[in-house]
């Protein structure tokens, strides 16, 4: 390594990077429309369990993990998991584990970004737009405007896009204290405001359509539990939530973990991390856009997917007195909250250079910036080029890189921290804590609950992967759109191309840096 690894500066600037690396697009944009796809209430039910059999348990195994990697100079998933699954394996059997680990955390850290980068742009592009009253034209199909105008034009999709992305390399290029720390503390605390200025705002809309349709009445659709809409698809994507909105099972908690210093807490600092994002979640991200939708449209205003955000709360705030500024905080509320995610993702590919070929933080910075543009031409270009706007190349990559790769990265990450390091396993995570996980906590969670429930929900998820035919190398819903079928078959191949390479990278850089204990398939490297 070329540069000595650095540490967090202070205790709340961790917390507050950690947060902002939960908080993002996910709490604020994919939330709201999750909920309301798939029954408001009945989807509280599945979304706490989760939160308490997966969430909460892995996001202490992802710190752990971290800071174990960190204390041996790794700031990447591949080696951190090795070195953890080591104490159960052999050195050789662990490496391949490690390779594993290496390629999904590579696979998600470049192309969930790919297209995460791309919302955040539309976000800052949608900041503008508001700010200067763009969309305020009531004449206007705002639907239109973002698909048509918006997404097909690309001057506001490469602008925004790569202006976003320059800035995150601005941060990153200072390092943690100086860059990620120093951003966080500025935007972290911002979210919170703009967020309860907004929802201060939705709370006082009254009934300005219908006298039905309330604020209230749209919290009401959200938290009343309804237990015969309860199904398992509904399930499947509350568990996918927790593992996106929390940032599991991508190698960025563990990566910032391991800046960490050998003996700082991490249980308490986890609880936090998580505390912090269901607030931003929850509290947040569940009173503004659904409450604002509904009381303007009702529960047809719940409709629309990724267009809640993006269509019809620009609808309504055309609508609403001072809707122009309250525009402008929401969007750049989303901005602030993406921004501080990507940042995560961005700084875990410069550790991974710094690591694998030994270049600087600055060189690095810069060669990720050419690969987010390289990954995100596609997902920019779809629409400009077809003319509409299916963006089947980022929802296929997205269907495998934004759920299934979170929850099998899990799976491997809780077998290394739970069975591989066995009585260890507890020791590391209490080591330093201001709170200690009680021993019970460990093995009823981290050692049975929890893996058991990721292989039921693989499981499940596979069998209902199968079930829509996704198995099939064209499968009959891409087959009746054959204009697609080239964006379709690309995303596969970039998924499947930076998989193996994601392997072949990691296991080559852990028989590197562990040679002589692969040779002698045994222990011999501890710090
Ligand atoms: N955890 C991040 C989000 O919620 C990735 O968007």
């Amino acid at each position: 390594m070329t540069e000595k690894r650095e540490n967090w500066g202070s205790k709340l600037g961790l917390i507050l990077a950690m947060a902002g690396n939960a908080v993002g697009l996910g709490n604020f944009w994919r939330y709201p429309y999750q909920a309301a796809k798939y029954g408001g209430g009945a989807f509280m039910v599945p979304y706490f369990a989760a939160l308490l059999l997966l969430g909460i348990p892995l996001m202490f195994v992802e710190w752990n993990l971290g800071r174990y990697g960190g204390k041996y100079g790794h700031g990447t998933l591949g080696p951190m998991v090795y070195l953890q699954a080591r104490e159960g394996l052999k050195p050789r059997s662990a490496a391949i584990l490690g390779g594993l680990a290496g390629a999904l955390a590579l696979s998600v850290t470049v192309l969930l970004n790919s297209y995460y980068n791309h919302i955040i742009g539309w976000t800052l592009g949608y900041s503008y737009m508001s700010a200067t009253g763009k969309y305020m034209d009531k004449s206007i199909d705002t639907a239109k405007f973002f698909f048509d105008t918006y997404l097909q034009n690309p001057t506001y999709v490469f602008v925004f896009w790569l202006l976003s992305v320059a800035v995150l390399a601005f941060a990153v290029i200072k390092g943690i204290q100086k860059g990620i720390e120093t951003w966080a503390k500025f935007m972290m605390p911002t979210i919170y405001v703009f967020g309860i200025i907004l929802i201060i705002r939705t709370l006082t809309l009254g009934a300005p359509v219908n006298p039905d349709w309330t604020p209230l009445k749209g919290l009401d659709f959200i938290w009343s539990p309804r237990w015969a809409d309860l199904s398992w698809d509904a399930a499947l994507a509350a568990a996918g939530q927790i593992f996106f909105t929390l940032s599991l099972g991508m190698g960025i908690i563990c990566n910032y973990a391991s800046y960490l210093k050998p003996e700082d807490d991490i249980v308490l600092s986890g609880m936090a991390t998580v505390s912090l994002n269901e607030l931003a979640e929850v509290i947040l991200g569940g009173t503004i856009a659904i409450p604002i939708a509904y009381t303007f449209m009702g529960e047809a205003g719940l409709g629309q997917s990724i267009g809640l955000s993006f269509v019809a709360l620009p609808n309504i705030f055309r609508e609403m007195g001072g809707g122009q500024i309250f525009g402008t905080f929401w969007f750049l509320l989303l901005f602030f909250a993406g921004f501080t995610s990507a940042i995560a993702m961005y700084n875990y590919l410069v550790a991974l250079l710094e690591e694998g070929i030994g270049i600087k933080r600055k060189t690095g910075t810069i060669l990720v910036f050419a690969l987010y543009f390289l990954f995100g031409l596609p997902v920019g270009l779809e629409a400009i080029l077809t003319k509409v706007t299916t963006l089947t190349y980022f929802s296929e990559v997205d269907n495998w890189v934004g759920s299934y790769f979170l929850v099998t990265l899990g799976l491997i990450e809780v077998i290394a921290a739970g069975w591989l390091m066995r009585k260890k396993g507890l020791d590391e995570i209490n080591k330093g804590g201001y709170w200690k996980v009680p021993k019970w906590f460990y093995v009823a969670f981290i050692q049975i609950i929890t893996p058991v429930s990721i292989i039921i929900l693989l499981v499940n998820s596979t069998i209902s992967y199968a079930g829509k035919g996704y198995f099939k190398l064209i499968p009959d819903f891409i087959a009746e759109t054959p204009d697609f079928i080239p964006w379709f078959i690309a995303a596969r191949v970039v998924v499947i191309s930076i998989l193996v390479l994601g392997f072949i990278w990691t296991y080559k850089n852990i028989r590197k840096t562990y040679s002589e204990e692969l040779k002698a398939n045994k222990i011999l490297v501890v710090k």
